[in-house]
């Protein structure tokens, strides 16, 4: 991997010390010669190397050529996009790329998308969404009479597996319906929700479930629920199935990996993040919905802007920014640049490599690994025979705290129900299964130290 560091390693203090300067605001301004040596000089050696292959522990990556292109271009011209009168171009293009999304995603064709924010903010309209649906069949308007409106506000829910993202605690908080609202369902071994126990949780509940959401590729382990089952029970309850496909989604392009996502197509609605891996520039979401009408629950008009007479396309009435980014066109850029073929190799890489690693490490009889890869994170604890097993947790830690302070690599740490794990993200192609295998070799031997010092 060599030994060029991920990023410089230094500690808040010095950062914060490096970066003054930066903010150090002036009357006068800086030739542009002045300005570069000042941001190269002070603040790249502290930004993270997303292209390092020992970065492997979040969702970021360098956006692509292709992608830099159409972000070029936005910055350059329109940036906004809420609609035809700020970008026709642009109001156009969202509105093709949805579609066109729509199609190779294979998501229900009477369906509709949008660019959102982000991921947490797609969630979010997704619960509201459902929140709206229920209040419709219970012959009011949401948008008008608020969660007042329902007979038993107290008595709505939303179910998740304990493993869903804590965006969806964001969601029930920012729509007041508070936290105690959300029924967390079990996962089964590889961190699949339980739709066994989902199925007997909707059951015995006396509250009414609103909305279930399954998460295709979980933050923590990458694994997707089966969606099919899930939407089964949702028909049965009356609940909107909203599938979280922030992180995984992308996953179902690649045509060995697309099995795991059949039933997307049943969800009414589904929320994608291609900043996450697709090498697109932040902020780019989307959130799709199963009837292009669902979006109508949304739309807010004014008088000078998004009129309810005008005929231009609007995507900005699908969610509730009125400033809202061109995402679409990095996205077009990038996939026309590179071709589908390359689009889905680069997707498919970081997977066979974090497939390869756990075939490799998954006997070793110091290394528990915790779940089988459904995608690109594998997690796993080490766990030396002459470690007290009361002592693991605490390894764990240690070593996750000593291989990031080297500033070589940068490896994540969770939670699993009461265990600390290690966990290790692929998610550009440069993380190869050779690179999170010398990984593995550093977490070894920090954990050697540790035995030292116990
Ligand atoms: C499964 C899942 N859902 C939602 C989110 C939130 O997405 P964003 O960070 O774009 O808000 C994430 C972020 O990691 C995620 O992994």
């Amino acid at each position: 991997m060599g030994s060029s560091s991920i990023y410089s390693g230094a500690s808040p203090e010095k950062v914060a010390e490096d970066l003054q300067p930066l903010v150090d605001f002036q009357d006068a301004g800086l030739s542009p010669d002045e300005l570069e040596s000042l941001v190269e000089e002070r603040l790249i050696p502290h930004l993270m190397k997303y292209d390092s292959p020992g970065f492997q522990s979040m969702f970021n990556i360098l956006p692509e050529k292709g992608a830099k292109y159409g972000g070029y271009i936005t910055l350059k011209y329109n940036q906004g996009v809420t609609n035809w009168q700020v970008s026709p171009g642009g109001a156009v293009l969202e509105e093709l790329c949805c579609r066109k999304l729509i199609d190779l995603l294979g998501l229900c064709p009477a369906g509709d998308g949008t660019f959102m924010y982000s991921g947490t903010y797609a969630n979010q309209e997704a619960v509201y969404l459902a929140l709206h649906w229920k209040a419709e069949k219970d012959g009011f308007n949401l948008g008008e009479k608020g969660l007042m409106g329902f007979p038993n506000p107290r008595a709505l829910a939303v179910a998740v597996s304990t493993d869903a993202h804590f965006s969806m605690r964001h969601a029930v908080r920012m729509l007041g319906l508070g936290e105690e609202s959300l029924i967390s369902v079990p996962v089964d071994k590889n961190r699949r929700m339980d739709s066994g126990v989902l199925e007997d949780s909707v059951d015995a509940t006396e509250k009414e479930i609103v909305c279930v959401v399954a998460t295709a590729g979980t933050t923590a382990t990458g694994s997707v629920d089966n969606i099919p089952p899930i939407a089964e029970i949702c028909k049965k309850a009356g609940a909107w199935l909203h599938v979280d496909g922030a992180y995984g989604l992308a996953y179902k392009l690649v045509p060995e990996w697309s099995s795991l996502f059949a039933g997307v197509e049943l969800a009414d609605s589904v929320s994608w993040d291609p900043h996450k891996q697709m090498g697109i520039p932040i902020p780019n979401s989307l959130l799709f919905v199963r009837r292009k009408e669902d979006f109508e629950r949304m739309s807010i008009h004014s008088h000078y802007f998004n009129r309810e007479e005008d005929v231009g396309p609007n995507p900005g009435l699908k969610s509730p920014p009125s400033t809202r980014p061109m995402s679409a066109l990095s996205m077009v850029t990038s996939i026309r640049y590179q071709g589908l073929k390359k689009v889905v190799e680069r997707l498919r890489s970081p997977l066979i490599a974090v497939r390869d690693a756990y075939e490799t490490i998954r006997e070793d009889p110091d290394i528990e690994v915790c779940h089988y890869p459904d995608t690109g994170i594998l997690c796993f604890r080490i766990a030396p025979p002459d470690i007290p097993r009361d002592q693991l947790n605490q390894l764990q830690m240690y070593i996750y705290t000593r291989i990031t302070q080297e500033g070589q690599r940068y490896i994540s740490v969770t939670r699993l129900e009461d265990t600390t794990v290690l966990r290790l993200v692929a998610l550009s192609p440069q993380v190869t299964c050779e690179a999170l295998l010398e990984t593995v070799a550093a977490v070894r031997d920090v954990a050697g130290e540790y035995q030292f010092m116990y």
